[in-house]
């Protein structure tokens, strides 16, 4: 296998809703996370364990390749709104990973019926910026932190 399959950039990449079998694969992709924490946080270094238990109950997606995790989505719905998270792991960023994941979590939004998702995040983090940018989230006016899409009602096409 050449150097660049070795890193992901070959291989085929599969998102796919997070099952509990997960569990163990996805806490190999944040133990070896960087920056850890990245984002307001997350992922913690301390209490991975507690933190992965906490995301049960909510909706999430793993991105998959050659049998490892290598990103994680997760929506977290609260009535019509629902917030939203996206972690790739360093090796396999900017190959359009997180685009795919955050896109994913956005149709299942929409699907759940839900009005707004939104996320939140340093001002400086440019590459989540950039992403939540690309797949149609606009920032918060009030809270620069924040970023947000109004979701439109699926209309149908059937009486
Ligand atoms: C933010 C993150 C999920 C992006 O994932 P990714 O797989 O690299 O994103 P993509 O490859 O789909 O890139 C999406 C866009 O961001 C841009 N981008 C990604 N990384 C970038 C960087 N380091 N600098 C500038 N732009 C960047 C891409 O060019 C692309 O822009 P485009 O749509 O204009 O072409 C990833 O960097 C990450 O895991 N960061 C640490 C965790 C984090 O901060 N999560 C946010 C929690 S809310």
């Amino acid at each position: 296998m050449t150097a660049l399959a070795e890193m992901g950039t070959l291989r085929e990449i599969l998102v796919r809703p997070a099952s509990t079998s997960d569990r163990a694969l996805l806490r190999a992709m944040y133990e070896g996370f960087e920056p850890r924490p990245a984002s307001l946080g997350l992922p913690p270094r301390q209490g991975l364990d507690q933190w992965l238990e906490k995301l049960n109950g909510t909706v999430d997606f793993v991105a998959v390749s050659g049998g490892e995790v290598v990103g994680h989505a997760v929506l977290c719905p609260d009535g019509d709104a629902g917030e939203v998270a996206v972690f790739v792991r360093q090796e396999y960023r900017v190959q359009g990973i997180g685009s795919r994941l955050l896109k994913t979590v956005v149709e299942e939004a929409r699907r759940l019926g839900l009005r707004i998702v939104w996320g939140m995040t340093e001002r400086d983090n440019v590459p989540m910026l950039r992403l939540a940018h690309g797949v149609g989230f606009e920032q918060d006016e009030k809270d620069p932190y924040r970023f947000q899409m109004n979701l439109k009602p699926d209309l149908g096409l059937g009486g």
